[in-house]
């Protein structure tokens, strides 16, 4: 049975393992520099950090849950601009990561949905995101959802910058 809950204080643990791994998985293999990543996993994966994040009230965290098992997340940041969004009242999907051992269940779909009705409640008309150029598999996933690439940034991981593409959506 699948399951999503927004992240509380007590979730704190559960989510920055699961941050941790989910990032190491799927983004680990490009950062060539394995002092880099492991750099890059301590900042932003630490206890304290994510406690900070789940106490701010412009993150939003939702845990995916497979039998009661926590198996990937979403981060939406509430009123992040963004110089190729137009709308005021946007959010960014900043996170959007699932277990590699639970990605053939297809649970993108369950996720983005449940964060873009929790957007729309909140009165955001747009959400927008970016994603590493070489990430085929979340282009095709955001392209299939009706995201559109408007833009490019760079994304900066211990000094060294890495294109990423900016796609946005009207909610
Ligand atoms: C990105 C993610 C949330 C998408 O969720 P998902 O449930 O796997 O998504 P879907 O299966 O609906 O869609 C993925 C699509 O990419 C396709 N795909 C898979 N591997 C691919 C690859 N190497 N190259 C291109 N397309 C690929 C799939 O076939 C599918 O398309 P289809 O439905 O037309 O067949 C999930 O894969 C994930 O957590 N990935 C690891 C973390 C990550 O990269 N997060 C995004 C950071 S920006």
């Amino acid at each position: 049975m699948i399951k999503i809950k927004k992240a509380t204080k007590a979730h704190t643990e559960t989510l920055a393992l699961l941050a941790r791994t989910t990032w190491a998985e799927s983004h680990g293999q490009y950062i060539d520099d394995k002092n880099d990543l492991l750099t890059y996993l301590n900042k932003n994966f630490s206890t304290s950090r994510i406690e900070q994040g789940i106490n701010n009230p412009k993150l939003l965290f939702y845990i995916v849950y497979v039998n009661d098992l926590p198996v990937g997340y979403a981060k939406l940041i509430v009123n992040a601009t963004n110089k190729y969004v137009k709308s005021q009242y946007n959010c960014q999907l900043e996170r959007i990561f699932i277990l590699n051992d639970f990605i053939p269940l297809k649970l993108g779909k369950q996720l983005i949905d449940f964060v873009e009705e929790k957007a729309k409640s909140l009165q955001l008309d747009a959400m927008w995101l970016t994603v590493y150029i070489k990430n085929n598999r979340a282009i095709r996933f955001y392209e299939k959802n009706e995201f559109i690439h408007v833009g490019n940034v760079n994304f900066v991981v211990s000094g060294k910058a890495y294109d990423n593409i900016v796609f946005s959506k009207r909610l």
